[in-house]
């Protein structure tokens, strides 16, 4: 692996790994104008993938991350499907159209999409908290419905085989899943830095989960944390005594302490770099599953890569979908 470290961009990521991108279909969850997704796509494009695909919530958000991307590079295929992923009907439509766009073969997913610290308790369509319900069991559903596209990917490319990317946060320290109250008792247990702990711990655990059912088949799953940034809309309803809440609340969940990221905030331009490092870097493939922060790959705590949690949270995923996924 290059060295990568906090500083480092998007762009940089492109100019080592772009060869890898090139010609390939890529799928990218949650890329609204401005967000980490689009900038990932949008720095993605001029490496010239086939094709580039956005799935998110809101039309106009996404029409001038499009325009960007035919603009810097008009080669490049991009289509946008519409999807709210905190609603099944919705997702299971979605994934419906992506394998009819992609012709059944996908050789990146990248789940960006997500919500942070909402301050109400607030359920989803199906009953689910909505941080648990757009941040992982969405892309949980989403991304089981691509695996045979993944796998036709995979299939087609032996030497470099196909990857699921899922955006997770240094936050998934501030608590563990929480298996025994994970609705937070109809909001009566809920504070808002939890859930995004717990939907965060979710992220990584499900990359385990993939990797262990998948890498056989040419099939990677990495967790990709991208630093925290103040351009994007993750945290604009929140002010800095918000953030600061996080110690509290971490030391009471866990016993720990938590240390903010160093340096504290990363650009636009190097946000996307760490989530597209997971993506592209053919010699991590060997590595899955795994955590990445700055381009690295990092330890990550036991409470997100315990084996027994990894196939709680897959039994539990799939009962909240109503579906089973074996493979
Ligand atoms: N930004 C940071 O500082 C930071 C730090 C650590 C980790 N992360 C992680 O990085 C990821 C991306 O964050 P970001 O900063 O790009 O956030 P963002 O600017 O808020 O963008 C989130 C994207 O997700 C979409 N989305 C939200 N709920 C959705 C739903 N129910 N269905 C479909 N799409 C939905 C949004 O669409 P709409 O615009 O239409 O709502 C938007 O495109 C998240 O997983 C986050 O946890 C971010």
């Amino acid at each position: 692996m290059p060295a990568f470290d906090a500083t480092t961009t998007s762009e940089q990521v492109i100019k080592a790994f772009g060869q890898h991108a090139k010609a390939r279909t890529f799928v990218i969850t949650g890329a609204s104008q401005p967000s980490i997704g689009s900038s990932m796509a949008t720095t993605l494009a001029r490496a010239s993938p086939e094709h580039i695909v956005i799935v998110s919530r809101t039309p106009a958000k996404v029409e001038p991350v499009l325009a960007a991307i035919r603009e810097g590079n008009p080669s490049v295929k991009a289509t946008y499907v519409q999807a709210d992923l905190s609603d099944h009907d919705s997702v299971r439509r979605a994934a419906g159209e992506v394998l009819q766009a992609t012709a059944s073969k996908i050789d990146v997913l990248i789940n960006s999409a997500g919500n942070m610290a909402l301050k109400e308790y607030t359920v989803d369509k199906q009953g689910i908290e909505m941080q648990l319900s757009a941040n992982h069991v969405g892309h949980f559903l989403l991304t089981n419905l691509l695996v045979p596209a993944l796998l036709a990917a995979a299939d087609a490319n032996k030497e470099y085989g196909s990857r699921v990317v899922n955006l997770c946060s240094l936050g998934y320290l501030i608590s563990p899943f929480r298996f025994d109250d994970y609705n937070f008792s109809g909001g009566k247990t809920y504070d808002s830095w939890t859930g995004y702990g717990q939907a965060k711990t979710a992220n990584i655990l499900f990359s385990f989960g993939l990797t262990k059912r998948l890498k056989k088949h040419g099939v990677t799953s990495f967790a990709a944390h991208p630093g925290s940034n103040l351009d994007t809309q993750l945290g604009s309803h929140l002010t800095m005594d918000d953030y600061n809440s996080i110690l509290e609340i971490t030391k009471r969940n866990t016993g720990k302490d938590f240390v903010f990221d160093e340096p504290r905030f990363k650009s636009y331009a190097q946000i996307g770099a760490t989530p597209l490092t997971a993506a592209l870097d053919p010699e991590i493939a060997v590595k899955a599953p795994a955590l990445l922060i700055n381009s690295q790959i990092t330890e990550t705590a036991e409470h997100a890569s315990n084996a027994e949690f990894v196939e709680k949270l897959w039994a539990l995923s799939e009962k909240l979908v109503g579906q089973e996924f074996k493979y």
